[in-house]
């Protein structure tokens, strides 16, 4: 069997649109020539599928990411890495006071497989969620063809480093052309001199060179990895599809132009600080906080996580603290 047909996804015939309707537990997803519509027990919702679709292939290529991915401020999922809470207004106090919302546990392979095929059908062709969409064809119409290339692009995952005999590929002009926005960015390389029988040991690249050729918006790349440590640095221009709630502290280097970020407590989506990023700006978000970047031109971020599987649970009971220096 496959793993599809092992998660037991579980979809319609294609609607009067054309697309396919998907249902997991007591949620249902539908969509329309405009819209997703997602309806559960206690409520329904609306989300443009342009926003949906962008969210979508997030939350799907990140496997659910670090703790909660908010495609708005009503639905959204919380990693807890082997199964994932699918919710409704769960972290929106109105919703909560109103009791209308909703949240269910899958196990990972369930919510990610009928993910994946709500990705996969919903996706049209021309249209590449993770594209900005200065640079995208348009989600709305009528079903039309697919973009499977553009839905399961090759996620960089260093194990060492880019560039090291083995792992992730530098980027060259026959791989990944420059983008238009970053055609300022100088393309020389570091020189290397490893002592003899070291050649596969030593490595060095130029990241500036390496992110000018990036063909994605908001998608992190773990760039080199030392035990816990991920560098995760992105491109990022318009705005980031997903509001992320962290489950542990982020650093965030702004390396080049600047990002605006809404930040908002995790579990109400009370504002608590609006944070402006240029160019060489450090910042760390709390670990009890969710926030959304608004990247005006096309700008570097490197993303810097600690990929330690006990932070979760030593933020949760308070022995890790939210903040990750007390002054
Ligand atoms: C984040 O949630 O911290 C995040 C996600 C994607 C990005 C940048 C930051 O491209
Ligand atoms: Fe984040």
């Amino acid at each position: 069997m496959s793993t599809t047909e092992m998660a037991n996804v579980v979809a319609s015939a294609p609607n009067a649109d054309g697309y396919k309707e998907f249902s997991l537990g007591g949620f249902h997803f539908r969509r329309d020539e405009f819209f997703a519509h997602i309806t559960w027990p206690t409520g329904k919702h609306v989300i443009s599928v342009d926003a949906f679709l962008r969210a979508m292939q997030r939350d799907v290529a990140w496997d659910f990411f670090y703790g909660t991915v908010n495609f708005d401020g009503v639905l959204g999922t919380v990693n807890h890495y082997g199964t994932v809470d699918l919710f409704a207004g769960r972290y929106n106090d109105a919703y909560r006071k109103a009791e209308l919302d909703h949240v269910e546990n899958f196990d990972s392979p369930q919510i990610r497989e009928t993910f994946k095929a709500i990705l996969d059908d919903w996706t049209i062709e021309g249209f590449d969620p993770f594209a900005s969409p200065a640079e995208t064809g348009k989600p709305f119409g009528v079903k039309v063809g697919s973009n499977v290339p553009a839905i399961t692009r090759h996620r960089v995952t260093a194990n060492r480093m880019v560039g090291v005999t083995g792992d992730e590929k530098v980027r060259t002009d026959a791989t990944h052309p420059i983008n238009r926005m970053f055609n300022d960015v100088t393309q020389d390389a570091p020189e290397l001199h490893p002592e003899p029988g070291f050649e596969d040991e030593v490595a060095a690249f130029n990241l500036f060179a390496y992110l000018s050729r990036s063909d994605v918006t908001w998608n992190p790349s773990v760039v080199s990895q030392c035990k816990a440590s991920l560098y995760c640095p992105t491109t990022e221009e318009y705005i980031l599809p997903i509001i992320h709630g962290n489950d542990r502290v982020e650093w965030f280097v702004q390396l080049s132009d600047e990002i605006i970020w809404d930040v908002q407590d995790r579990d109400t989506g009370a504002p608590r600080a609006k944070v402006v990023m240029k160019a060489g700006d450090v910042a760390a978000m709390p670990g009890d906080i969710r926030h959304q970047g608004y990247s005006p031109k096309r700008s570097m971020l490197l993303v810097w996580e600690n990929a330690s599987a006990e932070l979760p649970e030593l933020i949760r009971t308070g022995r890790a603290s939210v903040y990750p220096v007390d002054f």
